[in-house]
């Protein structure tokens, strides 16, 4: 047996050996210019949904854009603040010419180069640039927009995140049937879009296509993300983090430090749970305080006439509560704030848990700094953000419709607890951390683009061809290989058929001729 010390010693050596062939020390050397070269360009980012949570990854991509000399001009609606309601596809659509003509004014006006959408209810965006022939990058934080994968889903359609162990049934159900009728309800708003597009002269799209993209970026991780096969022309990006966040208010950070175990609660800024469910959470956190489950809890929260809690609560043991001195901040381990410096709060190693509700940018930044979650979801992609998590191994889900106080302190404490789940947040951690860098990856390809289309004077049907697959241009059947694989099935099936057509004729001669004629001859005989 060789001895370990040895094979050491011998892996090293090899190792300068190597080194050694590698570099030659007669040899000078100089460094590798890796160096691109692209003159500064006006881009517009547009969004027709606006709001903080969903303009923010586009925004720190821009920062990336500006800082490398380009002008960046931002065509949004509302303010750069948390939204308090973002408009549907309907209002998108009827604002749709006016939207479309704003995009195409501030194109003129400030010399736009390349575009850049936000995928979410934009069309006017993606049009005006396919018009005037410049490029246009999509941006959104999830892959619905881009590239669904062939065996996912979402809880938007009533289906598994993951259709991999889901019956035919289900599968049908998922890939034909709820798309469909998702089809059929939307349907004539599409048929509406397409005759304001007719009336500014772009041309209208089938149903189920959408506008061309010449990239398309999304925030997003495979490991929160499940995996799927991508093509050139679609890249993952996120998750992509802001350089800086503001940090701990002294107030917050006296009762960080003070506290070792400390639950972050906060549920954005749209979603507001009813009296029952309010009363609930917070008898949980009560409760799980007392249980010594945690020792804290810090809540974002900002009470709308819509919140509203009852009065006094009963607890577990019989006992009653009164709401109003804990949502006036009296309660010693209840730290209740309006402004809230989520990503600080979240990065202090003291907080254990966030109970979110599975917002894109917050789960974000509860990976990026390993803080397991607890989820209760309220609606869009939220839902599917809960399942994707939870499959990853680092969150648990609640519903909405069934919350119970038992349930929630039994999720916290295993959440707590669990080894498994710490294991799979410090995995999760590193690679959100080396993922992050991305943001600066999808800059530069946003460059590339910039480059290109400068070299080829504009775009044309051959732009980016090096980054669309072949099959996206070749048509649903045959981009498929259906005709190729349809002939083969077909020669198969000829094939099998000419044989059983051989072995009926056969069968039927000996039946018909040969067996008479011998019964025949017997008789004879
Ligand atoms: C960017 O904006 C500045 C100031 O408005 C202007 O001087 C410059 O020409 C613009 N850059 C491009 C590429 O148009
Ligand atoms: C999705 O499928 C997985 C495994 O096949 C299962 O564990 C999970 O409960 C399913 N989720 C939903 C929401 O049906
Ligand atoms: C489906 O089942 C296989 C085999 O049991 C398992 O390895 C895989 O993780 C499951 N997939 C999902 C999405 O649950
Ligand atoms: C995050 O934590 C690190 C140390 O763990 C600290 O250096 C950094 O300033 C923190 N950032 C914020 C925004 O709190």
């Amino acid at each position: 047996m060789v001895k370990k010390p040895f094979i050491f010693l011998l892996l090293t050596l090899i190792l300068i050996l190597l080194n050694q062939v590698y570099v030659d020390a007669t040899l000078d050397y100089a460094p590798r210019n890796i160096d691109t070269e692209c003159s500064p360009k006006n881009i517009l980012v547009g969004s027709y949904v606006g709001g903080r949570s969903h303009l923010k990854p586009i925004l720190d991509v821009a920062a990336i854009l500006i800082e490398r000399g380009h002008n960046v001009t931002l065509l949004t609606s509302g303010y750069y603040a948390p939204s308090l309601e973002y408009p549907t596809f309907e209002k998108s659509v009827k604002d749709y010419k006016e939207t479309y003509e704003k995009y195409k004014s501030v194109a003129k006006d400030y010399n736009i180069d390349l575009f850049i959408c936000d995928m979410h209810i934009n069309e006017a965006c993606l049009d005006i640039a396919n018009t005037l022939k410049k490029p246009v990058v999509g941006m959104s934080s999830f892959f619905q927009f881009a590239n669904r994968g062939l065996h996912k889903s979402d809880p938007m359609f009533q289906c598994n995140i993951s259709l991999e162990n889901e019956s035919f049934l289900e599968r049908f159900k998922c890939i034909i049937v709820r798309p469909l009728k998702l089809f059929y309800m939307i349907h004539p708003i599409i048929n509406q879009l397409n005759n304001f597009r007719e009336q500014v002269n772009v041309k209208p799209i089938v149903m189920g296509q959408s506008p061309k993209v010449s990239l398309h970026l999304v925030d997003t991780f495979f490991g929160f993300e499940l995996p799927q096969s991508l093509p050139p022309n679609v890249q993952e990006m996120g998750p992509v983090l802001s350089e800086e966040y503001p940090s701990l208010t002294p107030e917050l950070s006296d009762f960080m430090n003070a506290h070792d175990r400390v639950l972050y609660v906060a549920f954005g800024t749209r979603f507001h749970a009813s009296t029952e469910n309010n009363n609930k959470l917070l008898q949980s956190f009560v409760e799980a305080i007392n249980k010594k489950i945690i020792d804290g809890v810090v809540w974002a929260l900002v009470l709308t006439p819509e919140d509203s809690y009852s009065s006094t609560i009963t607890l577990t043991d019989g006992s009653h509560i009164q709401t109003s001195p804990i949502l006036n901040n009296k309660h010693p381990h209840i730290h209740i704030t309006k402004f809230a410096p989520q990503f600080a709060i979240l990065n202090h190693t003291n907080t254990k848990l966030f109970f979110a509700h599975g917002g894109a940018g917050s789960s974000h930044e509860s990976l990026y700094t390993g803080t397991p979650m607890l989820i209760l979801p309220f609606g869009v992609d939220q839902m599917g953000n809960a399942d994707k998590l939870e499959s990853a191994g680092v969150a648990l889900t609640l519903n909405k419709f069934n919350l119970d106080v038992s349930d929630i302190i039994n999720k916290i404490d295993f959440l707590l607890k669990d080894k498994n789940i710490k294991k799979n947040s410090e995995r999760l951690e590193f690679l959100a951390k080396i993922n992050s860098k991305r943001k600066f990856r999808a800059a530069d390809s946003i460059e590339y683009i910039l480059h290109s289309s400068n070299l080829n004077e504009g775009v044309d049907e051959e732009f980016l061809n090096e980054w669309f697959p072949a099959e996206s241009r070749m048509g649903l059947i045959k981009g498929n290989n259906y005709d190729v694989y349809g002939a083969w099935l077909g020669i198969v099936l000829g094939l099998i058929g000419g044989i059983l057509w051989v072995i009926f004729v056969s069968i039927s001669f000996i039946l018909k001729r040969i067996i008479p004629f011998f019964i025949q001859k017997l008789k004879n005989e």
